[in-house]
């Protein structure tokens, strides 16, 4: 039986493209970040602390987002860093964690105290680091859209700006 080519689709064009998730917006990821900060029973008993290194756990991940749980001992934080392209919102369920968001133009740094039930969103280029500067422990419960790839660190420069220093997948 002849095929009829014009019935074919193009090689290029699968016959069942896979569907395109969408991305949440950081106002959903906020709402994921608060949900989860009011149900203690999914992530207090996570909590861990390393003197070592930050404790990190994922609570949850679907094809859509993914949540974490963190936690901050006195004087711990993060590098400066992006997520990769990725969407996202934190909230403070236990402690004070203080945050500085960065823009590539100088002033470079914007500086916030974040205490608990506090929640900050954040789109795809967004560039922060996020600390403990108290004297108390800290737990904070994160959620991300997509799940998180790569992230992207980066270095405060004298001119009080920032420059990209490296990048690295994300693992768990
Ligand atoms: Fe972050």
């Amino acid at each position: 039986m002849p095929t009829r080519l014009g019935a074919v689709a193009p090689a290029t064009a699968p016959a069942t493209a896979p569907a395109l998730t969408p991305v949440l917006s950081p106002a959903r990821l906020a709402r994921t970040a608060r949900s989860f900060a009011a149900r203690p029973d999914l992530w207090r008993p996570r909590v861990r602390f390393g003197a070592e290194e930050r404790w990190h756990a994922r609570l949850e991940q679907t094809p859509e987002y993914e949540v974490w749980l963190l936690t901050w001992l006195p004087g711990q934080g993060t590098e400066i860093h992006d997520h990769g392209g990725a969407s996202g919102a934190f909230t403070v369920v236990e402690g004070v964690l203080t945050e500085r968001s960065f823009r590539l133009g100088p002033p470079a740094a914007h500086a916030r105290e974040l205490r608990e039930g506090a929640v900050r969103s954040f789109g795809p280029r967004y560039v922060h680091e996020v600390g403990n500067r108290g004297t108390v422990p800290a737990v904070s419960v994160h959620a991300y859209a997509p799940v998180l790839a790569t992230m992207s660190y980066y270095r405060e420069t004298a001119g009080g700006r920032i420059a990209l220093d490296r990048t690295d997948p994300v693992e768990d």
